[in-house]
């Protein structure tokens, strides 16, 4: 074993080529701090359930390396110490949810009081402790996605992966697995989430990963990675004499009206024009920031003419070529 680091997952120049020749993974280079929550995000194809099933040693890596947990990517031992919720999961379906986790309990090795006590515990995190003893046959498809993170936590995991955990999941299902990721993140645990659902990221996530055709795109906190300023808004009551507006507009200011607007990155610079209103008796009546959303993000980077170009032009060869 390595010694341990900050990062839980480390990354070089990971390439997968499937049977038949297709390049999932193009070689990703990635670092996942420790208890952090982490978003895989890439469109349909992208690489991201190879790239956790090579983290999880299902398949074997192509080519590059790295370590999990000080432990080289594909060494088995590491798996006593990760909890995985795979795509499309599937359990026995004559099992009961709770039998399902006692299930993954025996797999990991973890005792039987343990397992008691944790499979209580973990039917009550994930809503499911007053279906617990029906079959999953009869679950829905949110059920069955409870029961499926319920599965992957039973070894008390310092890193869990989730490939779209949400697959399936209604509304008020989405808010308490948001809820649930962030109860995760605070006893420590690593959460490294596949997903192509933005929006359900973006309030929690600490980093993001953005990979298309195998390839990583931008990698980082959602802040470096944005490109665009965030705008913030000020909002107030009444009308503003027209000197004032000469001074709001020679601070940056843009002058709405019921608001002046800003676009900057430095929160300091919207602190002069609440100055100038409220020296004048303005009224602010609220503050909003806008930042560029994930969406938003995403789409610049999966539709930048560099990524679209790997799939048209001749001399870069792409996933669809067999080698
Ligand atoms: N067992 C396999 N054999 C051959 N090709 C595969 C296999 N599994 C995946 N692929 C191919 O590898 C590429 C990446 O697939 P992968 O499942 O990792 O994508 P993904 O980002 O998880 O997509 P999705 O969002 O649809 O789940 C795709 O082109 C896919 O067709
Ligand atoms: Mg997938």
């Amino acid at each position: 074993m390595m010694p341990e680091s900050d990062y839980v997952v480390e990354l070089e120049g990971v390439r997968k080529v499937y049977r038949g020749g297709i390049e999932a993974l193009a070689g990703i280079s990635l670092k996942v701090p420790r208890g952090c929550l982490y978003g895989l995000l890439g469109p349909n194809g992208a690489g991201k359930s190879t790239l956790v099933k090579i983290l999880t040693t299902l398949i074997r890596r192509t080519g590059g390396g790295g370590t999990m947990l000080g432990c080289p990517i594909g060494d088995r031992r590491a798996l006593q110490r990760i909890g995985l919720l795979p795509e499309h999961a599937r359990f026995p379906d004559y099992l009961t949810g709770r039998q399902v986790i006692e299930f993954a309990a025996g797999l990991q090795d973890v005792g039987v009081s343990e397992t008691r006590e944790r499979t209580g515990r973990l039917l009550d995190l994930v809503g499911m402790s007053r279906a617990a003893d029906r079959k999953v046959r009869g679950y829905s498809k949110g059920m069955k996605q409870r029961i499926g993170i319920a599965q992957a936590l039973v070894n008390d995991p310092e890193i869990v992966f989730l490939d779209e955990p949400t697959d399936g999941v209604d509304p008020a299902g989405r808010r308490d697995f948001r809820l649930l990721m962030k109860q995760l993140r605070e006893e420590g645990r690593t959460v490294f989430i596949n997903t192509h659902i933005l929006s359900e990221l973006e309030p929690i996530v600490d980093r993001v990963a953005i990979i298309s055709q195998g390839r990583l795109l931008g990698e980082g906190q959602l802040d470096d990675l944005r490109t665009e300023k965030p705008v913030y808004r000020i909002e107030f009551e009444g009308q503003l004499p027209s000197e004032l507006v000469a001074v709001l507009q020679a601070e940056g200011g843009e002058i709405s009206p019921g608001f002046v607007a800003m676009e900057t990155s430095r929160v300091g610079d919207i602190q002069v024009l609440i100055d100038r209103l409220r020296a004048a008796q303005i009224v602010i009546s609220g503050i909003q920031r806008k930042a560029q959303s994930l969406e938003d993000l995403f789409m610049g980077l999966v539709d930048s003419p560099v990524n679209r170009s790997r799939s048209s032009s001749p001399s870069v060869p792409t996933p669809s070529i067999p080698k």
